[in-house]
């Protein structure tokens, strides 16, 4: 097992390229399924996910090369339309191939892909959606086995703004019958990422980046061999925001896109970094003194939950009280109790973290619960003084491409070592 060392203080200077969204590239490789066509996706980030999902789609038939950044997918024969347990309880978002095998041989059998250390993460509304699409399903032996006669466009209409569900819903839309309307859509960056690449293939979307997608279904989607590049990792982007943030560094970030997180950057401006856009490259400056901002975690374009932990780092040395609301998962302040074992004053009413700011936190053993919190523990130690020791990377390694390499490279002093 490895771990991540860090001795704190260090001001991060200089630049860094930001990777591939990972959220938009599991859900575009996905896609593939409901073409025979070649495809070729550029910018994809080698993380752990991707590899999990280039094993489900390898498992469901298709061929795929990977060279680097970039992934090659080829039909090899007839598509299995079985997504095994051991893949899908890996990474939950293999429940995304259920609408594209649905669409396209009327059944598909997933396995639930239960919780993990941030919620329940049920999938009913993604199962609703593809029933009132004229799917029916049911779950036996911890499988939901979804089959259809026929499947006809619909309106649908979300309870929630899932950004699962309205990717699976959409990909599903696309190759069945008549026009769907999804209303109370999602409107993340990576939801119009993928909607961009099943233009591109031959579908018919309309009111791409709004909460309305109105989708005609077509008989037959192509490929698009000329190379898809996925858009840039916003969590990412505002990972080393708030890593310059927090150790007044002064650092250029370049392919980000701004307005994918303004939300953040509305924040740290008010907590007193200088922020700014110049020929594509995101200078972030940080404060002297980091104010005090409290933040609500909302669906896209509010404050990204996936960025909640990081802000709760920031936030633990800064000059005055605040308070982080989390309202997307329900169990999505696990990181605290590790920021107390680096003397951080945290206090959890509900889903309510209220952060009163120390003047510094100090180096400790700290144990990931998952992806964001191990990125958040990461900045912790960073400014922490002392040294840091991480372990949970297995949590890390599937969502952020080199961070260690990155941020050495920044001047950071960390290490991945063998925990012996
Ligand atoms: C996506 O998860 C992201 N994952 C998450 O990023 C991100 O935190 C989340 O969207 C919210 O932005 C990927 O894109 C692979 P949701 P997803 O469906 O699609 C509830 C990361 O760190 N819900 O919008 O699963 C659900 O329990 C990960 O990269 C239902 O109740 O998110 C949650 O409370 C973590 N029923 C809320 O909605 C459903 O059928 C948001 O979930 C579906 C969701």
């Amino acid at each position: 097992m490895d771990k991540i060392v860090i001795n704190g203080g260090k001001r991060l200077r200089g630049d860094v390229k930001i990777s591939g969204s990972k959220n938009a590239a599991l859900p575009i490789l996905i896609a593939t399924l409901l073409t025979d066509g070649k495809c070729v996706i550029d910018n994809v980030p080698e993380l752990e996910d991707i590899n999990t999902v280039v094993a489900l789609l390898k498992h469901l038939g298709k061929k795929i090369k990977k060279e680097k950044n970039k992934i090659t997918i080829t039909a090899n024969g007839k598509l299995q339309t079985d997504a095994p347990y051991k893949l899908v309880s890996k990474m939950r978002a293999s429940v995304l191939v259920a609408g594209p095998l649905l669409a396209r041989f009327k059944k598909a059998e997933i396995p639930l892909p239960g919780g993990c250390a941030i919620g329940i993460r049920p999938i009913n509304i993604h199962l609703d959606g593809l029933a009132k699409l004229g799917a029916k399903y049911f779950v036996s032996g911890g499988n939901v086995k979804i089959f259809a006669k026929k499947l006809n466009g619909t309106k649908i209409i979300l309870d929630f703004p899932s950004v699962g569900a309205t990717e699976n819903l959409l990909m599903t839309a696309t190759i069945i019958k008549g026009k769907t309307v999804i209303k109370n859509a999602a409107t993340e960056p990576e939801i119009t990422d993928l909607a961009n690449f099943l233009v591109k293939i031959g579908a018919d979307i309309k009111g791409i980046g709004t909460k309305t997608l109105e989708i005609n279904g077509v008989k037959k989607l192509k490929g698009w061999p000329d190379g898809y590049e996925i858009i840039p990792d916003r969590i990412e982007t505002g990972t080393f925001i708030v890593a310059s943030s927090l150790t007044l560094g002064n650092i250029n970030i370049s392919n980000a896109i701004f307005e994918h997180n303004e939300s953040l950057i509305e924040k740290v401006k008010l907590a007193g970094a200088k922020i700014l856009m110049l020929n594509g490259i995101l200078r972030v400056v940080g404060p002297k003194k980091i104010k005090p901002v409290d933040a609500e975690t909302q669906v896209y374009p509010g404050f990204a939950t996936d960025l909640q932990p990081l802000w709760m780092a920031l936030m633990s040395i800064a000059s005055g009280k605040s308070v982080i609301t989390e309202t997307i998962f329900e169990n999505r302040l696990q990181a605290v109790a590790e920021f107390l074992k680096m003397g951080a004053d945290i206090k959890i009413k509900g889903n309510t973290a209220i952060v009163k700011g120390v003047k510094n936190l100090t180096g400790a053993k700290v144990v990931a619960s998952d992806l964001r919190a191990a990125a958040a523990l990461i900045l912790a130690g960073l400014s922490a003084k002392g040294k840091t020791e991480i372990t949970g990377l297995e949590y890390l390694d599937r969502g952020y491409e080199n961070i260690v390499r990155k941020l050495e490279k920044l001047g950071a002093d960390i290490k991945r070592v063998i925990d012996n």
